[in-house]
C-alpha cells in the first residue's frame, strides 16, 4: 500500500510563487510515490471570506487549475472540494469536544491572522479552523502533509487531537508528519516576510509575462543603494532572495556584483524576470490546456470529492464506534 499525502489550500484566490516553493513543488515531486489528496479548502476559506461566496466558488476552480498547471497529474492525484466531504464536518464536531479554546487562542498562526484580519469580527469557525484541518488530514488517514512553515502549528494541533482521541477512545486516528520544503517561506515583493494573497505582494502562477516584469520592477531593494555606484546589500534585498531561490546557480555571482557595485538593480531585476518567466512558461501552457477543458476539471473534482467522502465515511464510522456512539449501528 502506498503511503498517503493530504495537503491543500484555502480557496480565497489564485496561488502564487510562495505556494509553489512552499508546497506545490513538493507535491508534484511526490505524486508518483504517494497516494495524493489535494484539498480545495472552501469551508476554511469561509473563515475569513464568508461575505464573498462568489469569490470562493471561482477560486475552487482557480486553485484546482493552479494545481494541475504546476504538473499534478489528474490520473494520479485526487482533487477534493472540502464542502463536499460531509465526513470532514462530522469529524470536526467530534474533535471540537476534545480541543481546548486555550490551545486555539495560543496558536501562533491564528494569532498573526487575527492581527491581520482584525479581531472584532472573529468567528467561532475561524478560531476553530485548526480543528477542521485536523479533520481534513485524519479523514483519509494521511501519513504526510507537505506544507509551508506557517502551517506547522496546525499540524501540531492535529497531533494533539490524535493523541487525545486515541488515548481516550482507542487507537483509531493516524498521526501525520509535516513535510517542510527547503524554502518554507518566500517573502513578498514589498519586503513583508510572507508573500500573501491578501497582502498584495505576490506573483501569481497565472500572471502574464509582462505582469511579472512590472511586479519585479516594483520590488523593494536595498534602500541604502540609491545609485549604481553605491554598494548593495543583497542580504537586505528581496530580489537577491528570489535569485537565491529561483536562480541558485547565478545567485552567488549576482550577489557579489551587487555588493561590488558592478551590477545595478535594473539589470538584476531584468534577469530575475527572465528566470521567473522561464519557470512559469510551462505552467501557463498547462493552465491554458485545462482552461479549455473546464468541464473535465469539474468532473475530476466531483469524483475526487466522492472518493474522499467514501474513505471519510469509514473513518467517521470508526470514530463513532470508538466513542460509543454506535447503539444501533
Ligand atoms: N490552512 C491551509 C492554508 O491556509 C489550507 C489547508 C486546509 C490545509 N486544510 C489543510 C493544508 C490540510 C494542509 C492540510 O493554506
Amino acid at each position: 500500500m502506498q503511503k498517503r499525502i493530504l495537503t491543500g489550500e484555502r480557496t480565497t484566490g489564485k496561488l502564487h510563487l510562495g505556494h509553489y516553493v512552499g508546497s506545490l513543488k513538493n507535491r508534484v515531486a511526490l505524486q508518483d510515490t504517494y497516494d495524493t489528496y489535494v484539498l480545495l479548502a472552501d469551508v476554511q476559506a469561509m473563515t475569513t471570506h464568508f461575505e464573498s461566496p462568489a469569490l470562493i466558488r471561482e477560486s475552487v476552480l482557480d486553485v484546482a487549475l493552479d494545481n494541475l498547471s504546476v504538473g499534478l497529474d489528474p490520473e494520479k492525484v485526487i482533487l477534493v472540494q472540502q464542502s463536499h466531504v460531509a465526513a470532514i464536518a462530522e469529524l470536526t464536531v467530534f474533535y471540537s469536544m476534545i480541543t481546548t479554546v486555550n490551545t486555539l487562542r495560543h496558536n501562533p498562526t491564528i494569532k498573526s491572522e487575527m492581527a491581520q484580519y482584525g479581531t472584532k469580527e472573529l468567528t467561532y469557525g475561524f478560531l476553530g479552523y485548526p480543528v477542521s484541518q485536523a479533520a481534513d488530514i485524519t479523514c483519509v488517514h494521511a501519513d504526510l502533509v507537505p506544507v509551508g512553515e506557517d502551517q506547522l502549528p496546525h499540524i501540531e494541533q492535529t497531533h494533539r487531537i490524535v493523541r487525545k482521541f486515541n488515548s481516550l477512545y482507542g487507537d483509531v486516528l493516524k498521526r501525520p508528519e509535516a513535510l517542510l520544503s527547503d524554502v518554507p517561506r518566500l517573502p513578498g515583493l514589498d519586503g513583508n516576510s510572507k508573500m500573501g494573497k491578501s497582502l498584495g505582494n505576490a506573483i501569481y502562477l497565472s500572471d502574464a509575462p509582462d505582469v511579472v516584469a512590472t511586479k519585479v520592477r516594483s520590488a523593494v531593494t536595498d534602500p541604502s543603494r540609491i545609485s549604481l555606484k553605491d554598494k548593495g546589500h543583497p542580504e537586505r534585498c528581496v530580489v537577491a532572495t528570489y535569485h537565491n531561490v529561483f536562480n541558485p546557480l547565478e545567485a552567488p555571482d549576482i550577489s557579489a556584483r551587487c555588493s561590488g557595485a558592478t551590477l545595478g538593480c535594473v539589470a538584476c531585476k531584468g534577469r530575475l524576470t527572465e528566470v521567473l518567466n522561464t519557470l512559469l512558461e510551462p505552467i501557463r501552457i498547462r493552465r491554458s490546456h485545462y482552461e479549455n477543458r473546464v468541464d473535465d476539471v469539474v468532473s475530476i473534482i466531483a469524483e475526487g470529492s466522492a472518493k474522499a467522502q467514501a474513505i471519510g465515511a469509514e473513518t467517521v464510522a470508526a470514530v463513532k464506534s470508538a466513542m460509543h456512539l454506535n447503539l444501533y449501528k
